[in-house]
Formats: C-alpha cells, sequence, structure tokens
C-alpha cells in the first residue's frame, strides 16, 4: 500500500442527488489504485454512529460535526475519505472544512423535479404524501454551496463522466494519480 495524503472529499446534495453513488464508485477506484480508502456515508452513519439524533437543525448539525470529527482523524492518517451527506447547511459544511483541513466539496447539483422522480428510497414520496416531515427538499432547506471545488451535474452527466470529474479534480489538487 502506497502512503498518500489524505483528503475528504465531501459530496453535498439533495437526496437523490447522486452523492452516494458516485462516491462508491470513485472509492472502488482508488482501492483499486492501492489508496486506503474509507467510505463515510450519511445512511450508516446514522444507523451506527448517530442513531440517538432526528432531523431537527440541531440534531443535522451535531450529526455533521460528530462525523467530520470521524473524518479529520482518518485524513490526517493518510486516508482517502468519501463522505457522502446531504448536509444541507452551508455554515456547517464551512465548519467542517476549516476543521480538516483537505477538504474537497463537491456538489451533486440536481433539479428537484429529477431527483422526486429517481426517489431511490421512497423518501419523497412519503414526505410529500405528508408521512414524514422535515426532509430536505420537501419541507426542509437546502443551503446550495457557493464555492465548491466541483459541481457534479448529475441530470446531465452520466455516472462516469461524473466519476471521471471527481478524478480529475482531485489530481489538479494533488490528492490523486492514477500512474
Ligand atoms: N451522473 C450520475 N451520478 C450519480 N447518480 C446518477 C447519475 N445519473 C443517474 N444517477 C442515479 O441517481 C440516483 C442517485 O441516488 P443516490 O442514492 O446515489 O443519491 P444520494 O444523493 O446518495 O441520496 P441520499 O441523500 O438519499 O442518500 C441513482 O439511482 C443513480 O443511478
Ligand atoms: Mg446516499
Amino acid at each position: 500500500m502506497k502512503e498518500h495524503k489524505g483528503f475528504t472529499a465531501w459530496f453535498t446534495g439533495l437526496p437523490c442527488s447522486g452523492k452516494t453513488t458516485v462516491a462508491d464508485r470513485v472509492a472502488e477506484i482508488l482501492k483499486e489504485k492501492g489508496y486506503k480508502v474509507e467510505r463515510l456515508d450519511g445512511d450508516i452513519v446514522r444507523k451506527e454512529l448517530t442513531s440517538d439524533l432526528g432531523f431537527s437543525k440541531k440534531d443535522r448539525d451535531e450529526n455533521i460535526k460528530r462525523v467530520t470529527f470521524v473524518a479529520k482523524l482518518l485524513t490526517r492518517n493518510g486516508v482517502a475519505v468519501l463522505a457522502t451527506f446531504v448536509s444541507p447547511y452551508k455554515e456547517r459544511r464551512d465548519k467542517s472544512r476549516k476543521e480538516i483541513g483537505d477538504f474537497i466539496e463537491i456538489y451533486t447539483r440536481c433539479p428537484i423535479e429529477v431527483c422526486m422522480k429517481r426517489d431511490v428510497k421512497g423518501m419523497y414520496k412519503k414526505a410529500l404524501a405528508g408521512e414524514i416531515s422535515g426532509f430536505t427538499g420537501v419541507d426542509d432547506p437546502y443551503e446550495e454551496p457557493t464555492n465548491p471545488e466541483l459541481i457534479l451535474d448529475t441530470d446531465k452527466e452520466t455516472l462516469e463522466e461524473s466519476v471521471q470529474k471527481v478524478l480529475e479534480k482531485l489530481r489538479e489538487l494533488g490528492y490523486y494519480e492514477d500512474d
């Protein structure tokens, strides 16, 4: 296993915008190239690390605060961290950037109508039917990144194009070489 500079690629965006799908594929490629990789994904983290938290602004911020701490430890130990969280609040993401340092913000930008159509887990349907409340994009805010390192327009790009854009950005920033 080669030694590499650690980083956290932080994917933010609406539910179903493509965070998990793109990051999983990037993780596979980095692993094949011999990088130490960890995935931190909202669904798993909320089960294993922050199951006590809900979806109020306070709890969402606490969720991201805890996972940022984990990402920071991994990053400083040379791990390529792929973090995938809706992380709807800009101020909280900016704090994560500051704390982690080697932080690449990737915005999976996708129109809400497309996200609703994808509805991978059937959550939009539930939110629109009023069965759940405080769902980002339906009755909870999403604050768009103002200056992300990378934007992926997942309604226009294929998965493979989005993945290549991430790898290219990591290369440009000195975190990835595929020799
Ligand atoms: N260019 C693309 N990049 C990523 N996903 C895409 C792209 N084009 C189409 N898709 C599809 O969009 C869906 C995205 O779902 P995914 O679970 O990755 O979203 P998510 O942002 O992780 O959502 P959540 O916040 O609910 O976990 C998948 O079904 C995926 O196949
Ligand atoms: Mg996901």
